[in-house]
């Protein structure tokens, strides 16, 4: 058995936040240009108005080494003081290594282990939660959570169905010991595999390498049937919510902040409606950025914070949902 580091656990929080965005933008415009869709059509189903496209010379470790260092920097900790980097992405640099390990270099985190999860659009849920497991026992001091992506390169710009869904970009948070009583109160994680179909990419893996026949397939890139996912999201993140409330010993009415992945408005709106939270807590930037996977949750939290929405004691409650099917559920008492 391992050895407890720590006679008992400890408050783990976030301490500092940072993003990257591409600084090119796709509206819905310039999408009329390129398939059968309208900018009418865009917003009233999903809410988005422009995404951000990332240059063909930059990739996701280098949108997730940025956003690290704004986290760092803001957080006021330096690069060697990093004891764990994880990156939660779907679209990595490479099969491997991974991209965590690229953005330890691009960081000079010299002392820093690292590693990557996959869990979809709730992957930075799924990564803050490992990040805090290292912190709370003892292991470590630090932990660089990073949600990066660069979708644009995985999407099939032919599919008005999907081309007009997604955006890249990154964000990222730095974990650390927190005052007692504060910081991460709960997590509620969960998976179901039997429902895998629904969100993917088929090829160019292991299963269904690329041949010369299937290069151009639509296998090769992001499927997702859609209004699935929609009543799957609205579900969960509903769900998952109260089940983090429950173990934090708190309810509806005391969040102060909610932090959903942002997907679509609508999505957005009906689970705040489910869950009885008002429109004027729930921070939404799906219209400036599309859908940008794992790093959806910590950039609307960068910009909620930026904004001056969480101040110290606020219970904030960051949700996701996505590939896999997973989910994820935290809520934390804003603890800096
Ligand atoms: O983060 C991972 C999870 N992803 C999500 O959360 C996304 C979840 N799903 C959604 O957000 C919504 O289901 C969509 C935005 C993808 C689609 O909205 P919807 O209201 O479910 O539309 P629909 O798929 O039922 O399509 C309605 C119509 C169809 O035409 P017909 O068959 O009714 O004639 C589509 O062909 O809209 C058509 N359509 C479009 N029309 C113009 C689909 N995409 C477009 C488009 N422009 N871009």
């Amino acid at each position: 058995m391992i050895k407890l580091l720590r006679e008992k656990p400890v408050s783990v929080g976030i301490v500092g936040t940072g993003v990257c965005l591409p600084e090119k933008i796709l509206t819905n415009r310039d999408l009329e240009k390129m398939v059968d869709t309208s900018d009418e059509w865009i917003i009233t189903r999903t809410g988005i108005r422009e995404r951000r496209i990332t240059e063909k010379s930059r990739s996701t470790s280098d949108l997730a080494a940025e956003a690290g260092a704004m986290a760092l920097k803001n957080a006021n900790i330096m690069p060697e003081e990093v004891d764990l980097i994880i990156v939660a992405t779907i679209t990595p640099d490479m099969f491997f290594p991974s991209t965590s390990c690229l953005v330890q270099d691009k960081l000079g985190a010299s002392r820093a282990s690292a590693f990557d999860i996959s869990a979809g659009c709730s992957g930075f849920i799924y990564a803050m939660t490992a990040g805090t497991q290292f912190i709370s026992t003892g292991m470590y001091n630090t932990v660089l959570v990073i949600g990066a992506e660069v979708l644009s390169r995985i999407i099939n710009w032919e599919d008005r169905s999907t081309c007009v869904l997604f955006g890249d970009g990154a964000g990222a948070a730095v974990l650390r010991r927190v005052e007692d009583g504060f910081g991460i109160l709960s997590v509620e994680l969960g998976a179901d595999g039997s429902n895998s179909e629904v969100l993917k990419i088929e090829a160019g893996a292991i299963r269904m390498p690329i041949t010369e026949n299937n290069c151009h397939n639509p296998e090769r890139y992001l499927y997702m049937a859609g209004s699935e996912v929609f009543k799957f999201a609205v579900r969960i993140i509903g769900d998952s919510t109260l089940e983090a409330l429950d173990k934090a010993g708190l309810k509806r009415k005391d969040i102060n902040c909610f932090i959903p992945h942002q997907a679509n408005i609508r999505i957005i709106q009906a689970a705040a409606r489910r869950l009885n939270v008002s429109m004027d807590k729930v921070f939404v930037n799906v219209q400036k950025y599309g859908n940008t996977s794992a790093a959806s949750i910590p950039v609307a939290l960068h910009e909620a914070i930026e904004e001056g929405r969480i101040k110290k004691g606020d219970n904030v409650v960051l949700v996701g949902f996505g590939a896999g099917l997973t989910w994820g559920a935290s809520v934390v008492k804003w603890a800096v």
